[in-house]
């Protein structure tokens, strides 16, 4: 496991989920009521971006197909999503945003 440093928290939008790479993941990060989300970016349903999903009430939703995830544990909350999408650790030090990858994980 390491941390990643993806940049200056304060560059993370609030309006809008952000793309990073983690460990050669692409992941997506969102900023709430001052707390930081990092779920992969890839829908588990189909191909699709989380990052341009809309979040409400701790859940994010596919912009393909409307299948609901929990933005905390990534649990596939509604049809036609049944697999859950992968979630990280993320946590602010000095300013700077950091998410934690496990490397053996990232090779699913
Ligand atoms: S691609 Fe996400 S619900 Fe179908």
């Amino acid at each position: 496991m390491s941390d990643i440093n993806v940049g200056p928290v304060e560059g993370f939008s609030s309006d809008a989920g952000t793309v990073v790479d983690v460990g050669g993941t692409a992941v997506a990060v969102f900023c709430i009521d001052n707390a930081v989300y990092a779920i992969a970016d890839r829908c588990s349903h189909a191909e699709a971006s989380l990052s341009e999903g809309d979040v409400f009430d701790g859940e994010i939703e596919c912009p393909r197909h409307g299948a609901s995830f929990d933005i905390q544990s990534g649990a596939a909350l509604t049809l036609p999503a049944t697999q859950p999408v992968r979630t990280y650790t993320t946590h602010v030090r000095n300013g700077d945003l950091y998410i934690t990858s496990n490397s053996s994980e990232d090779d699913r």
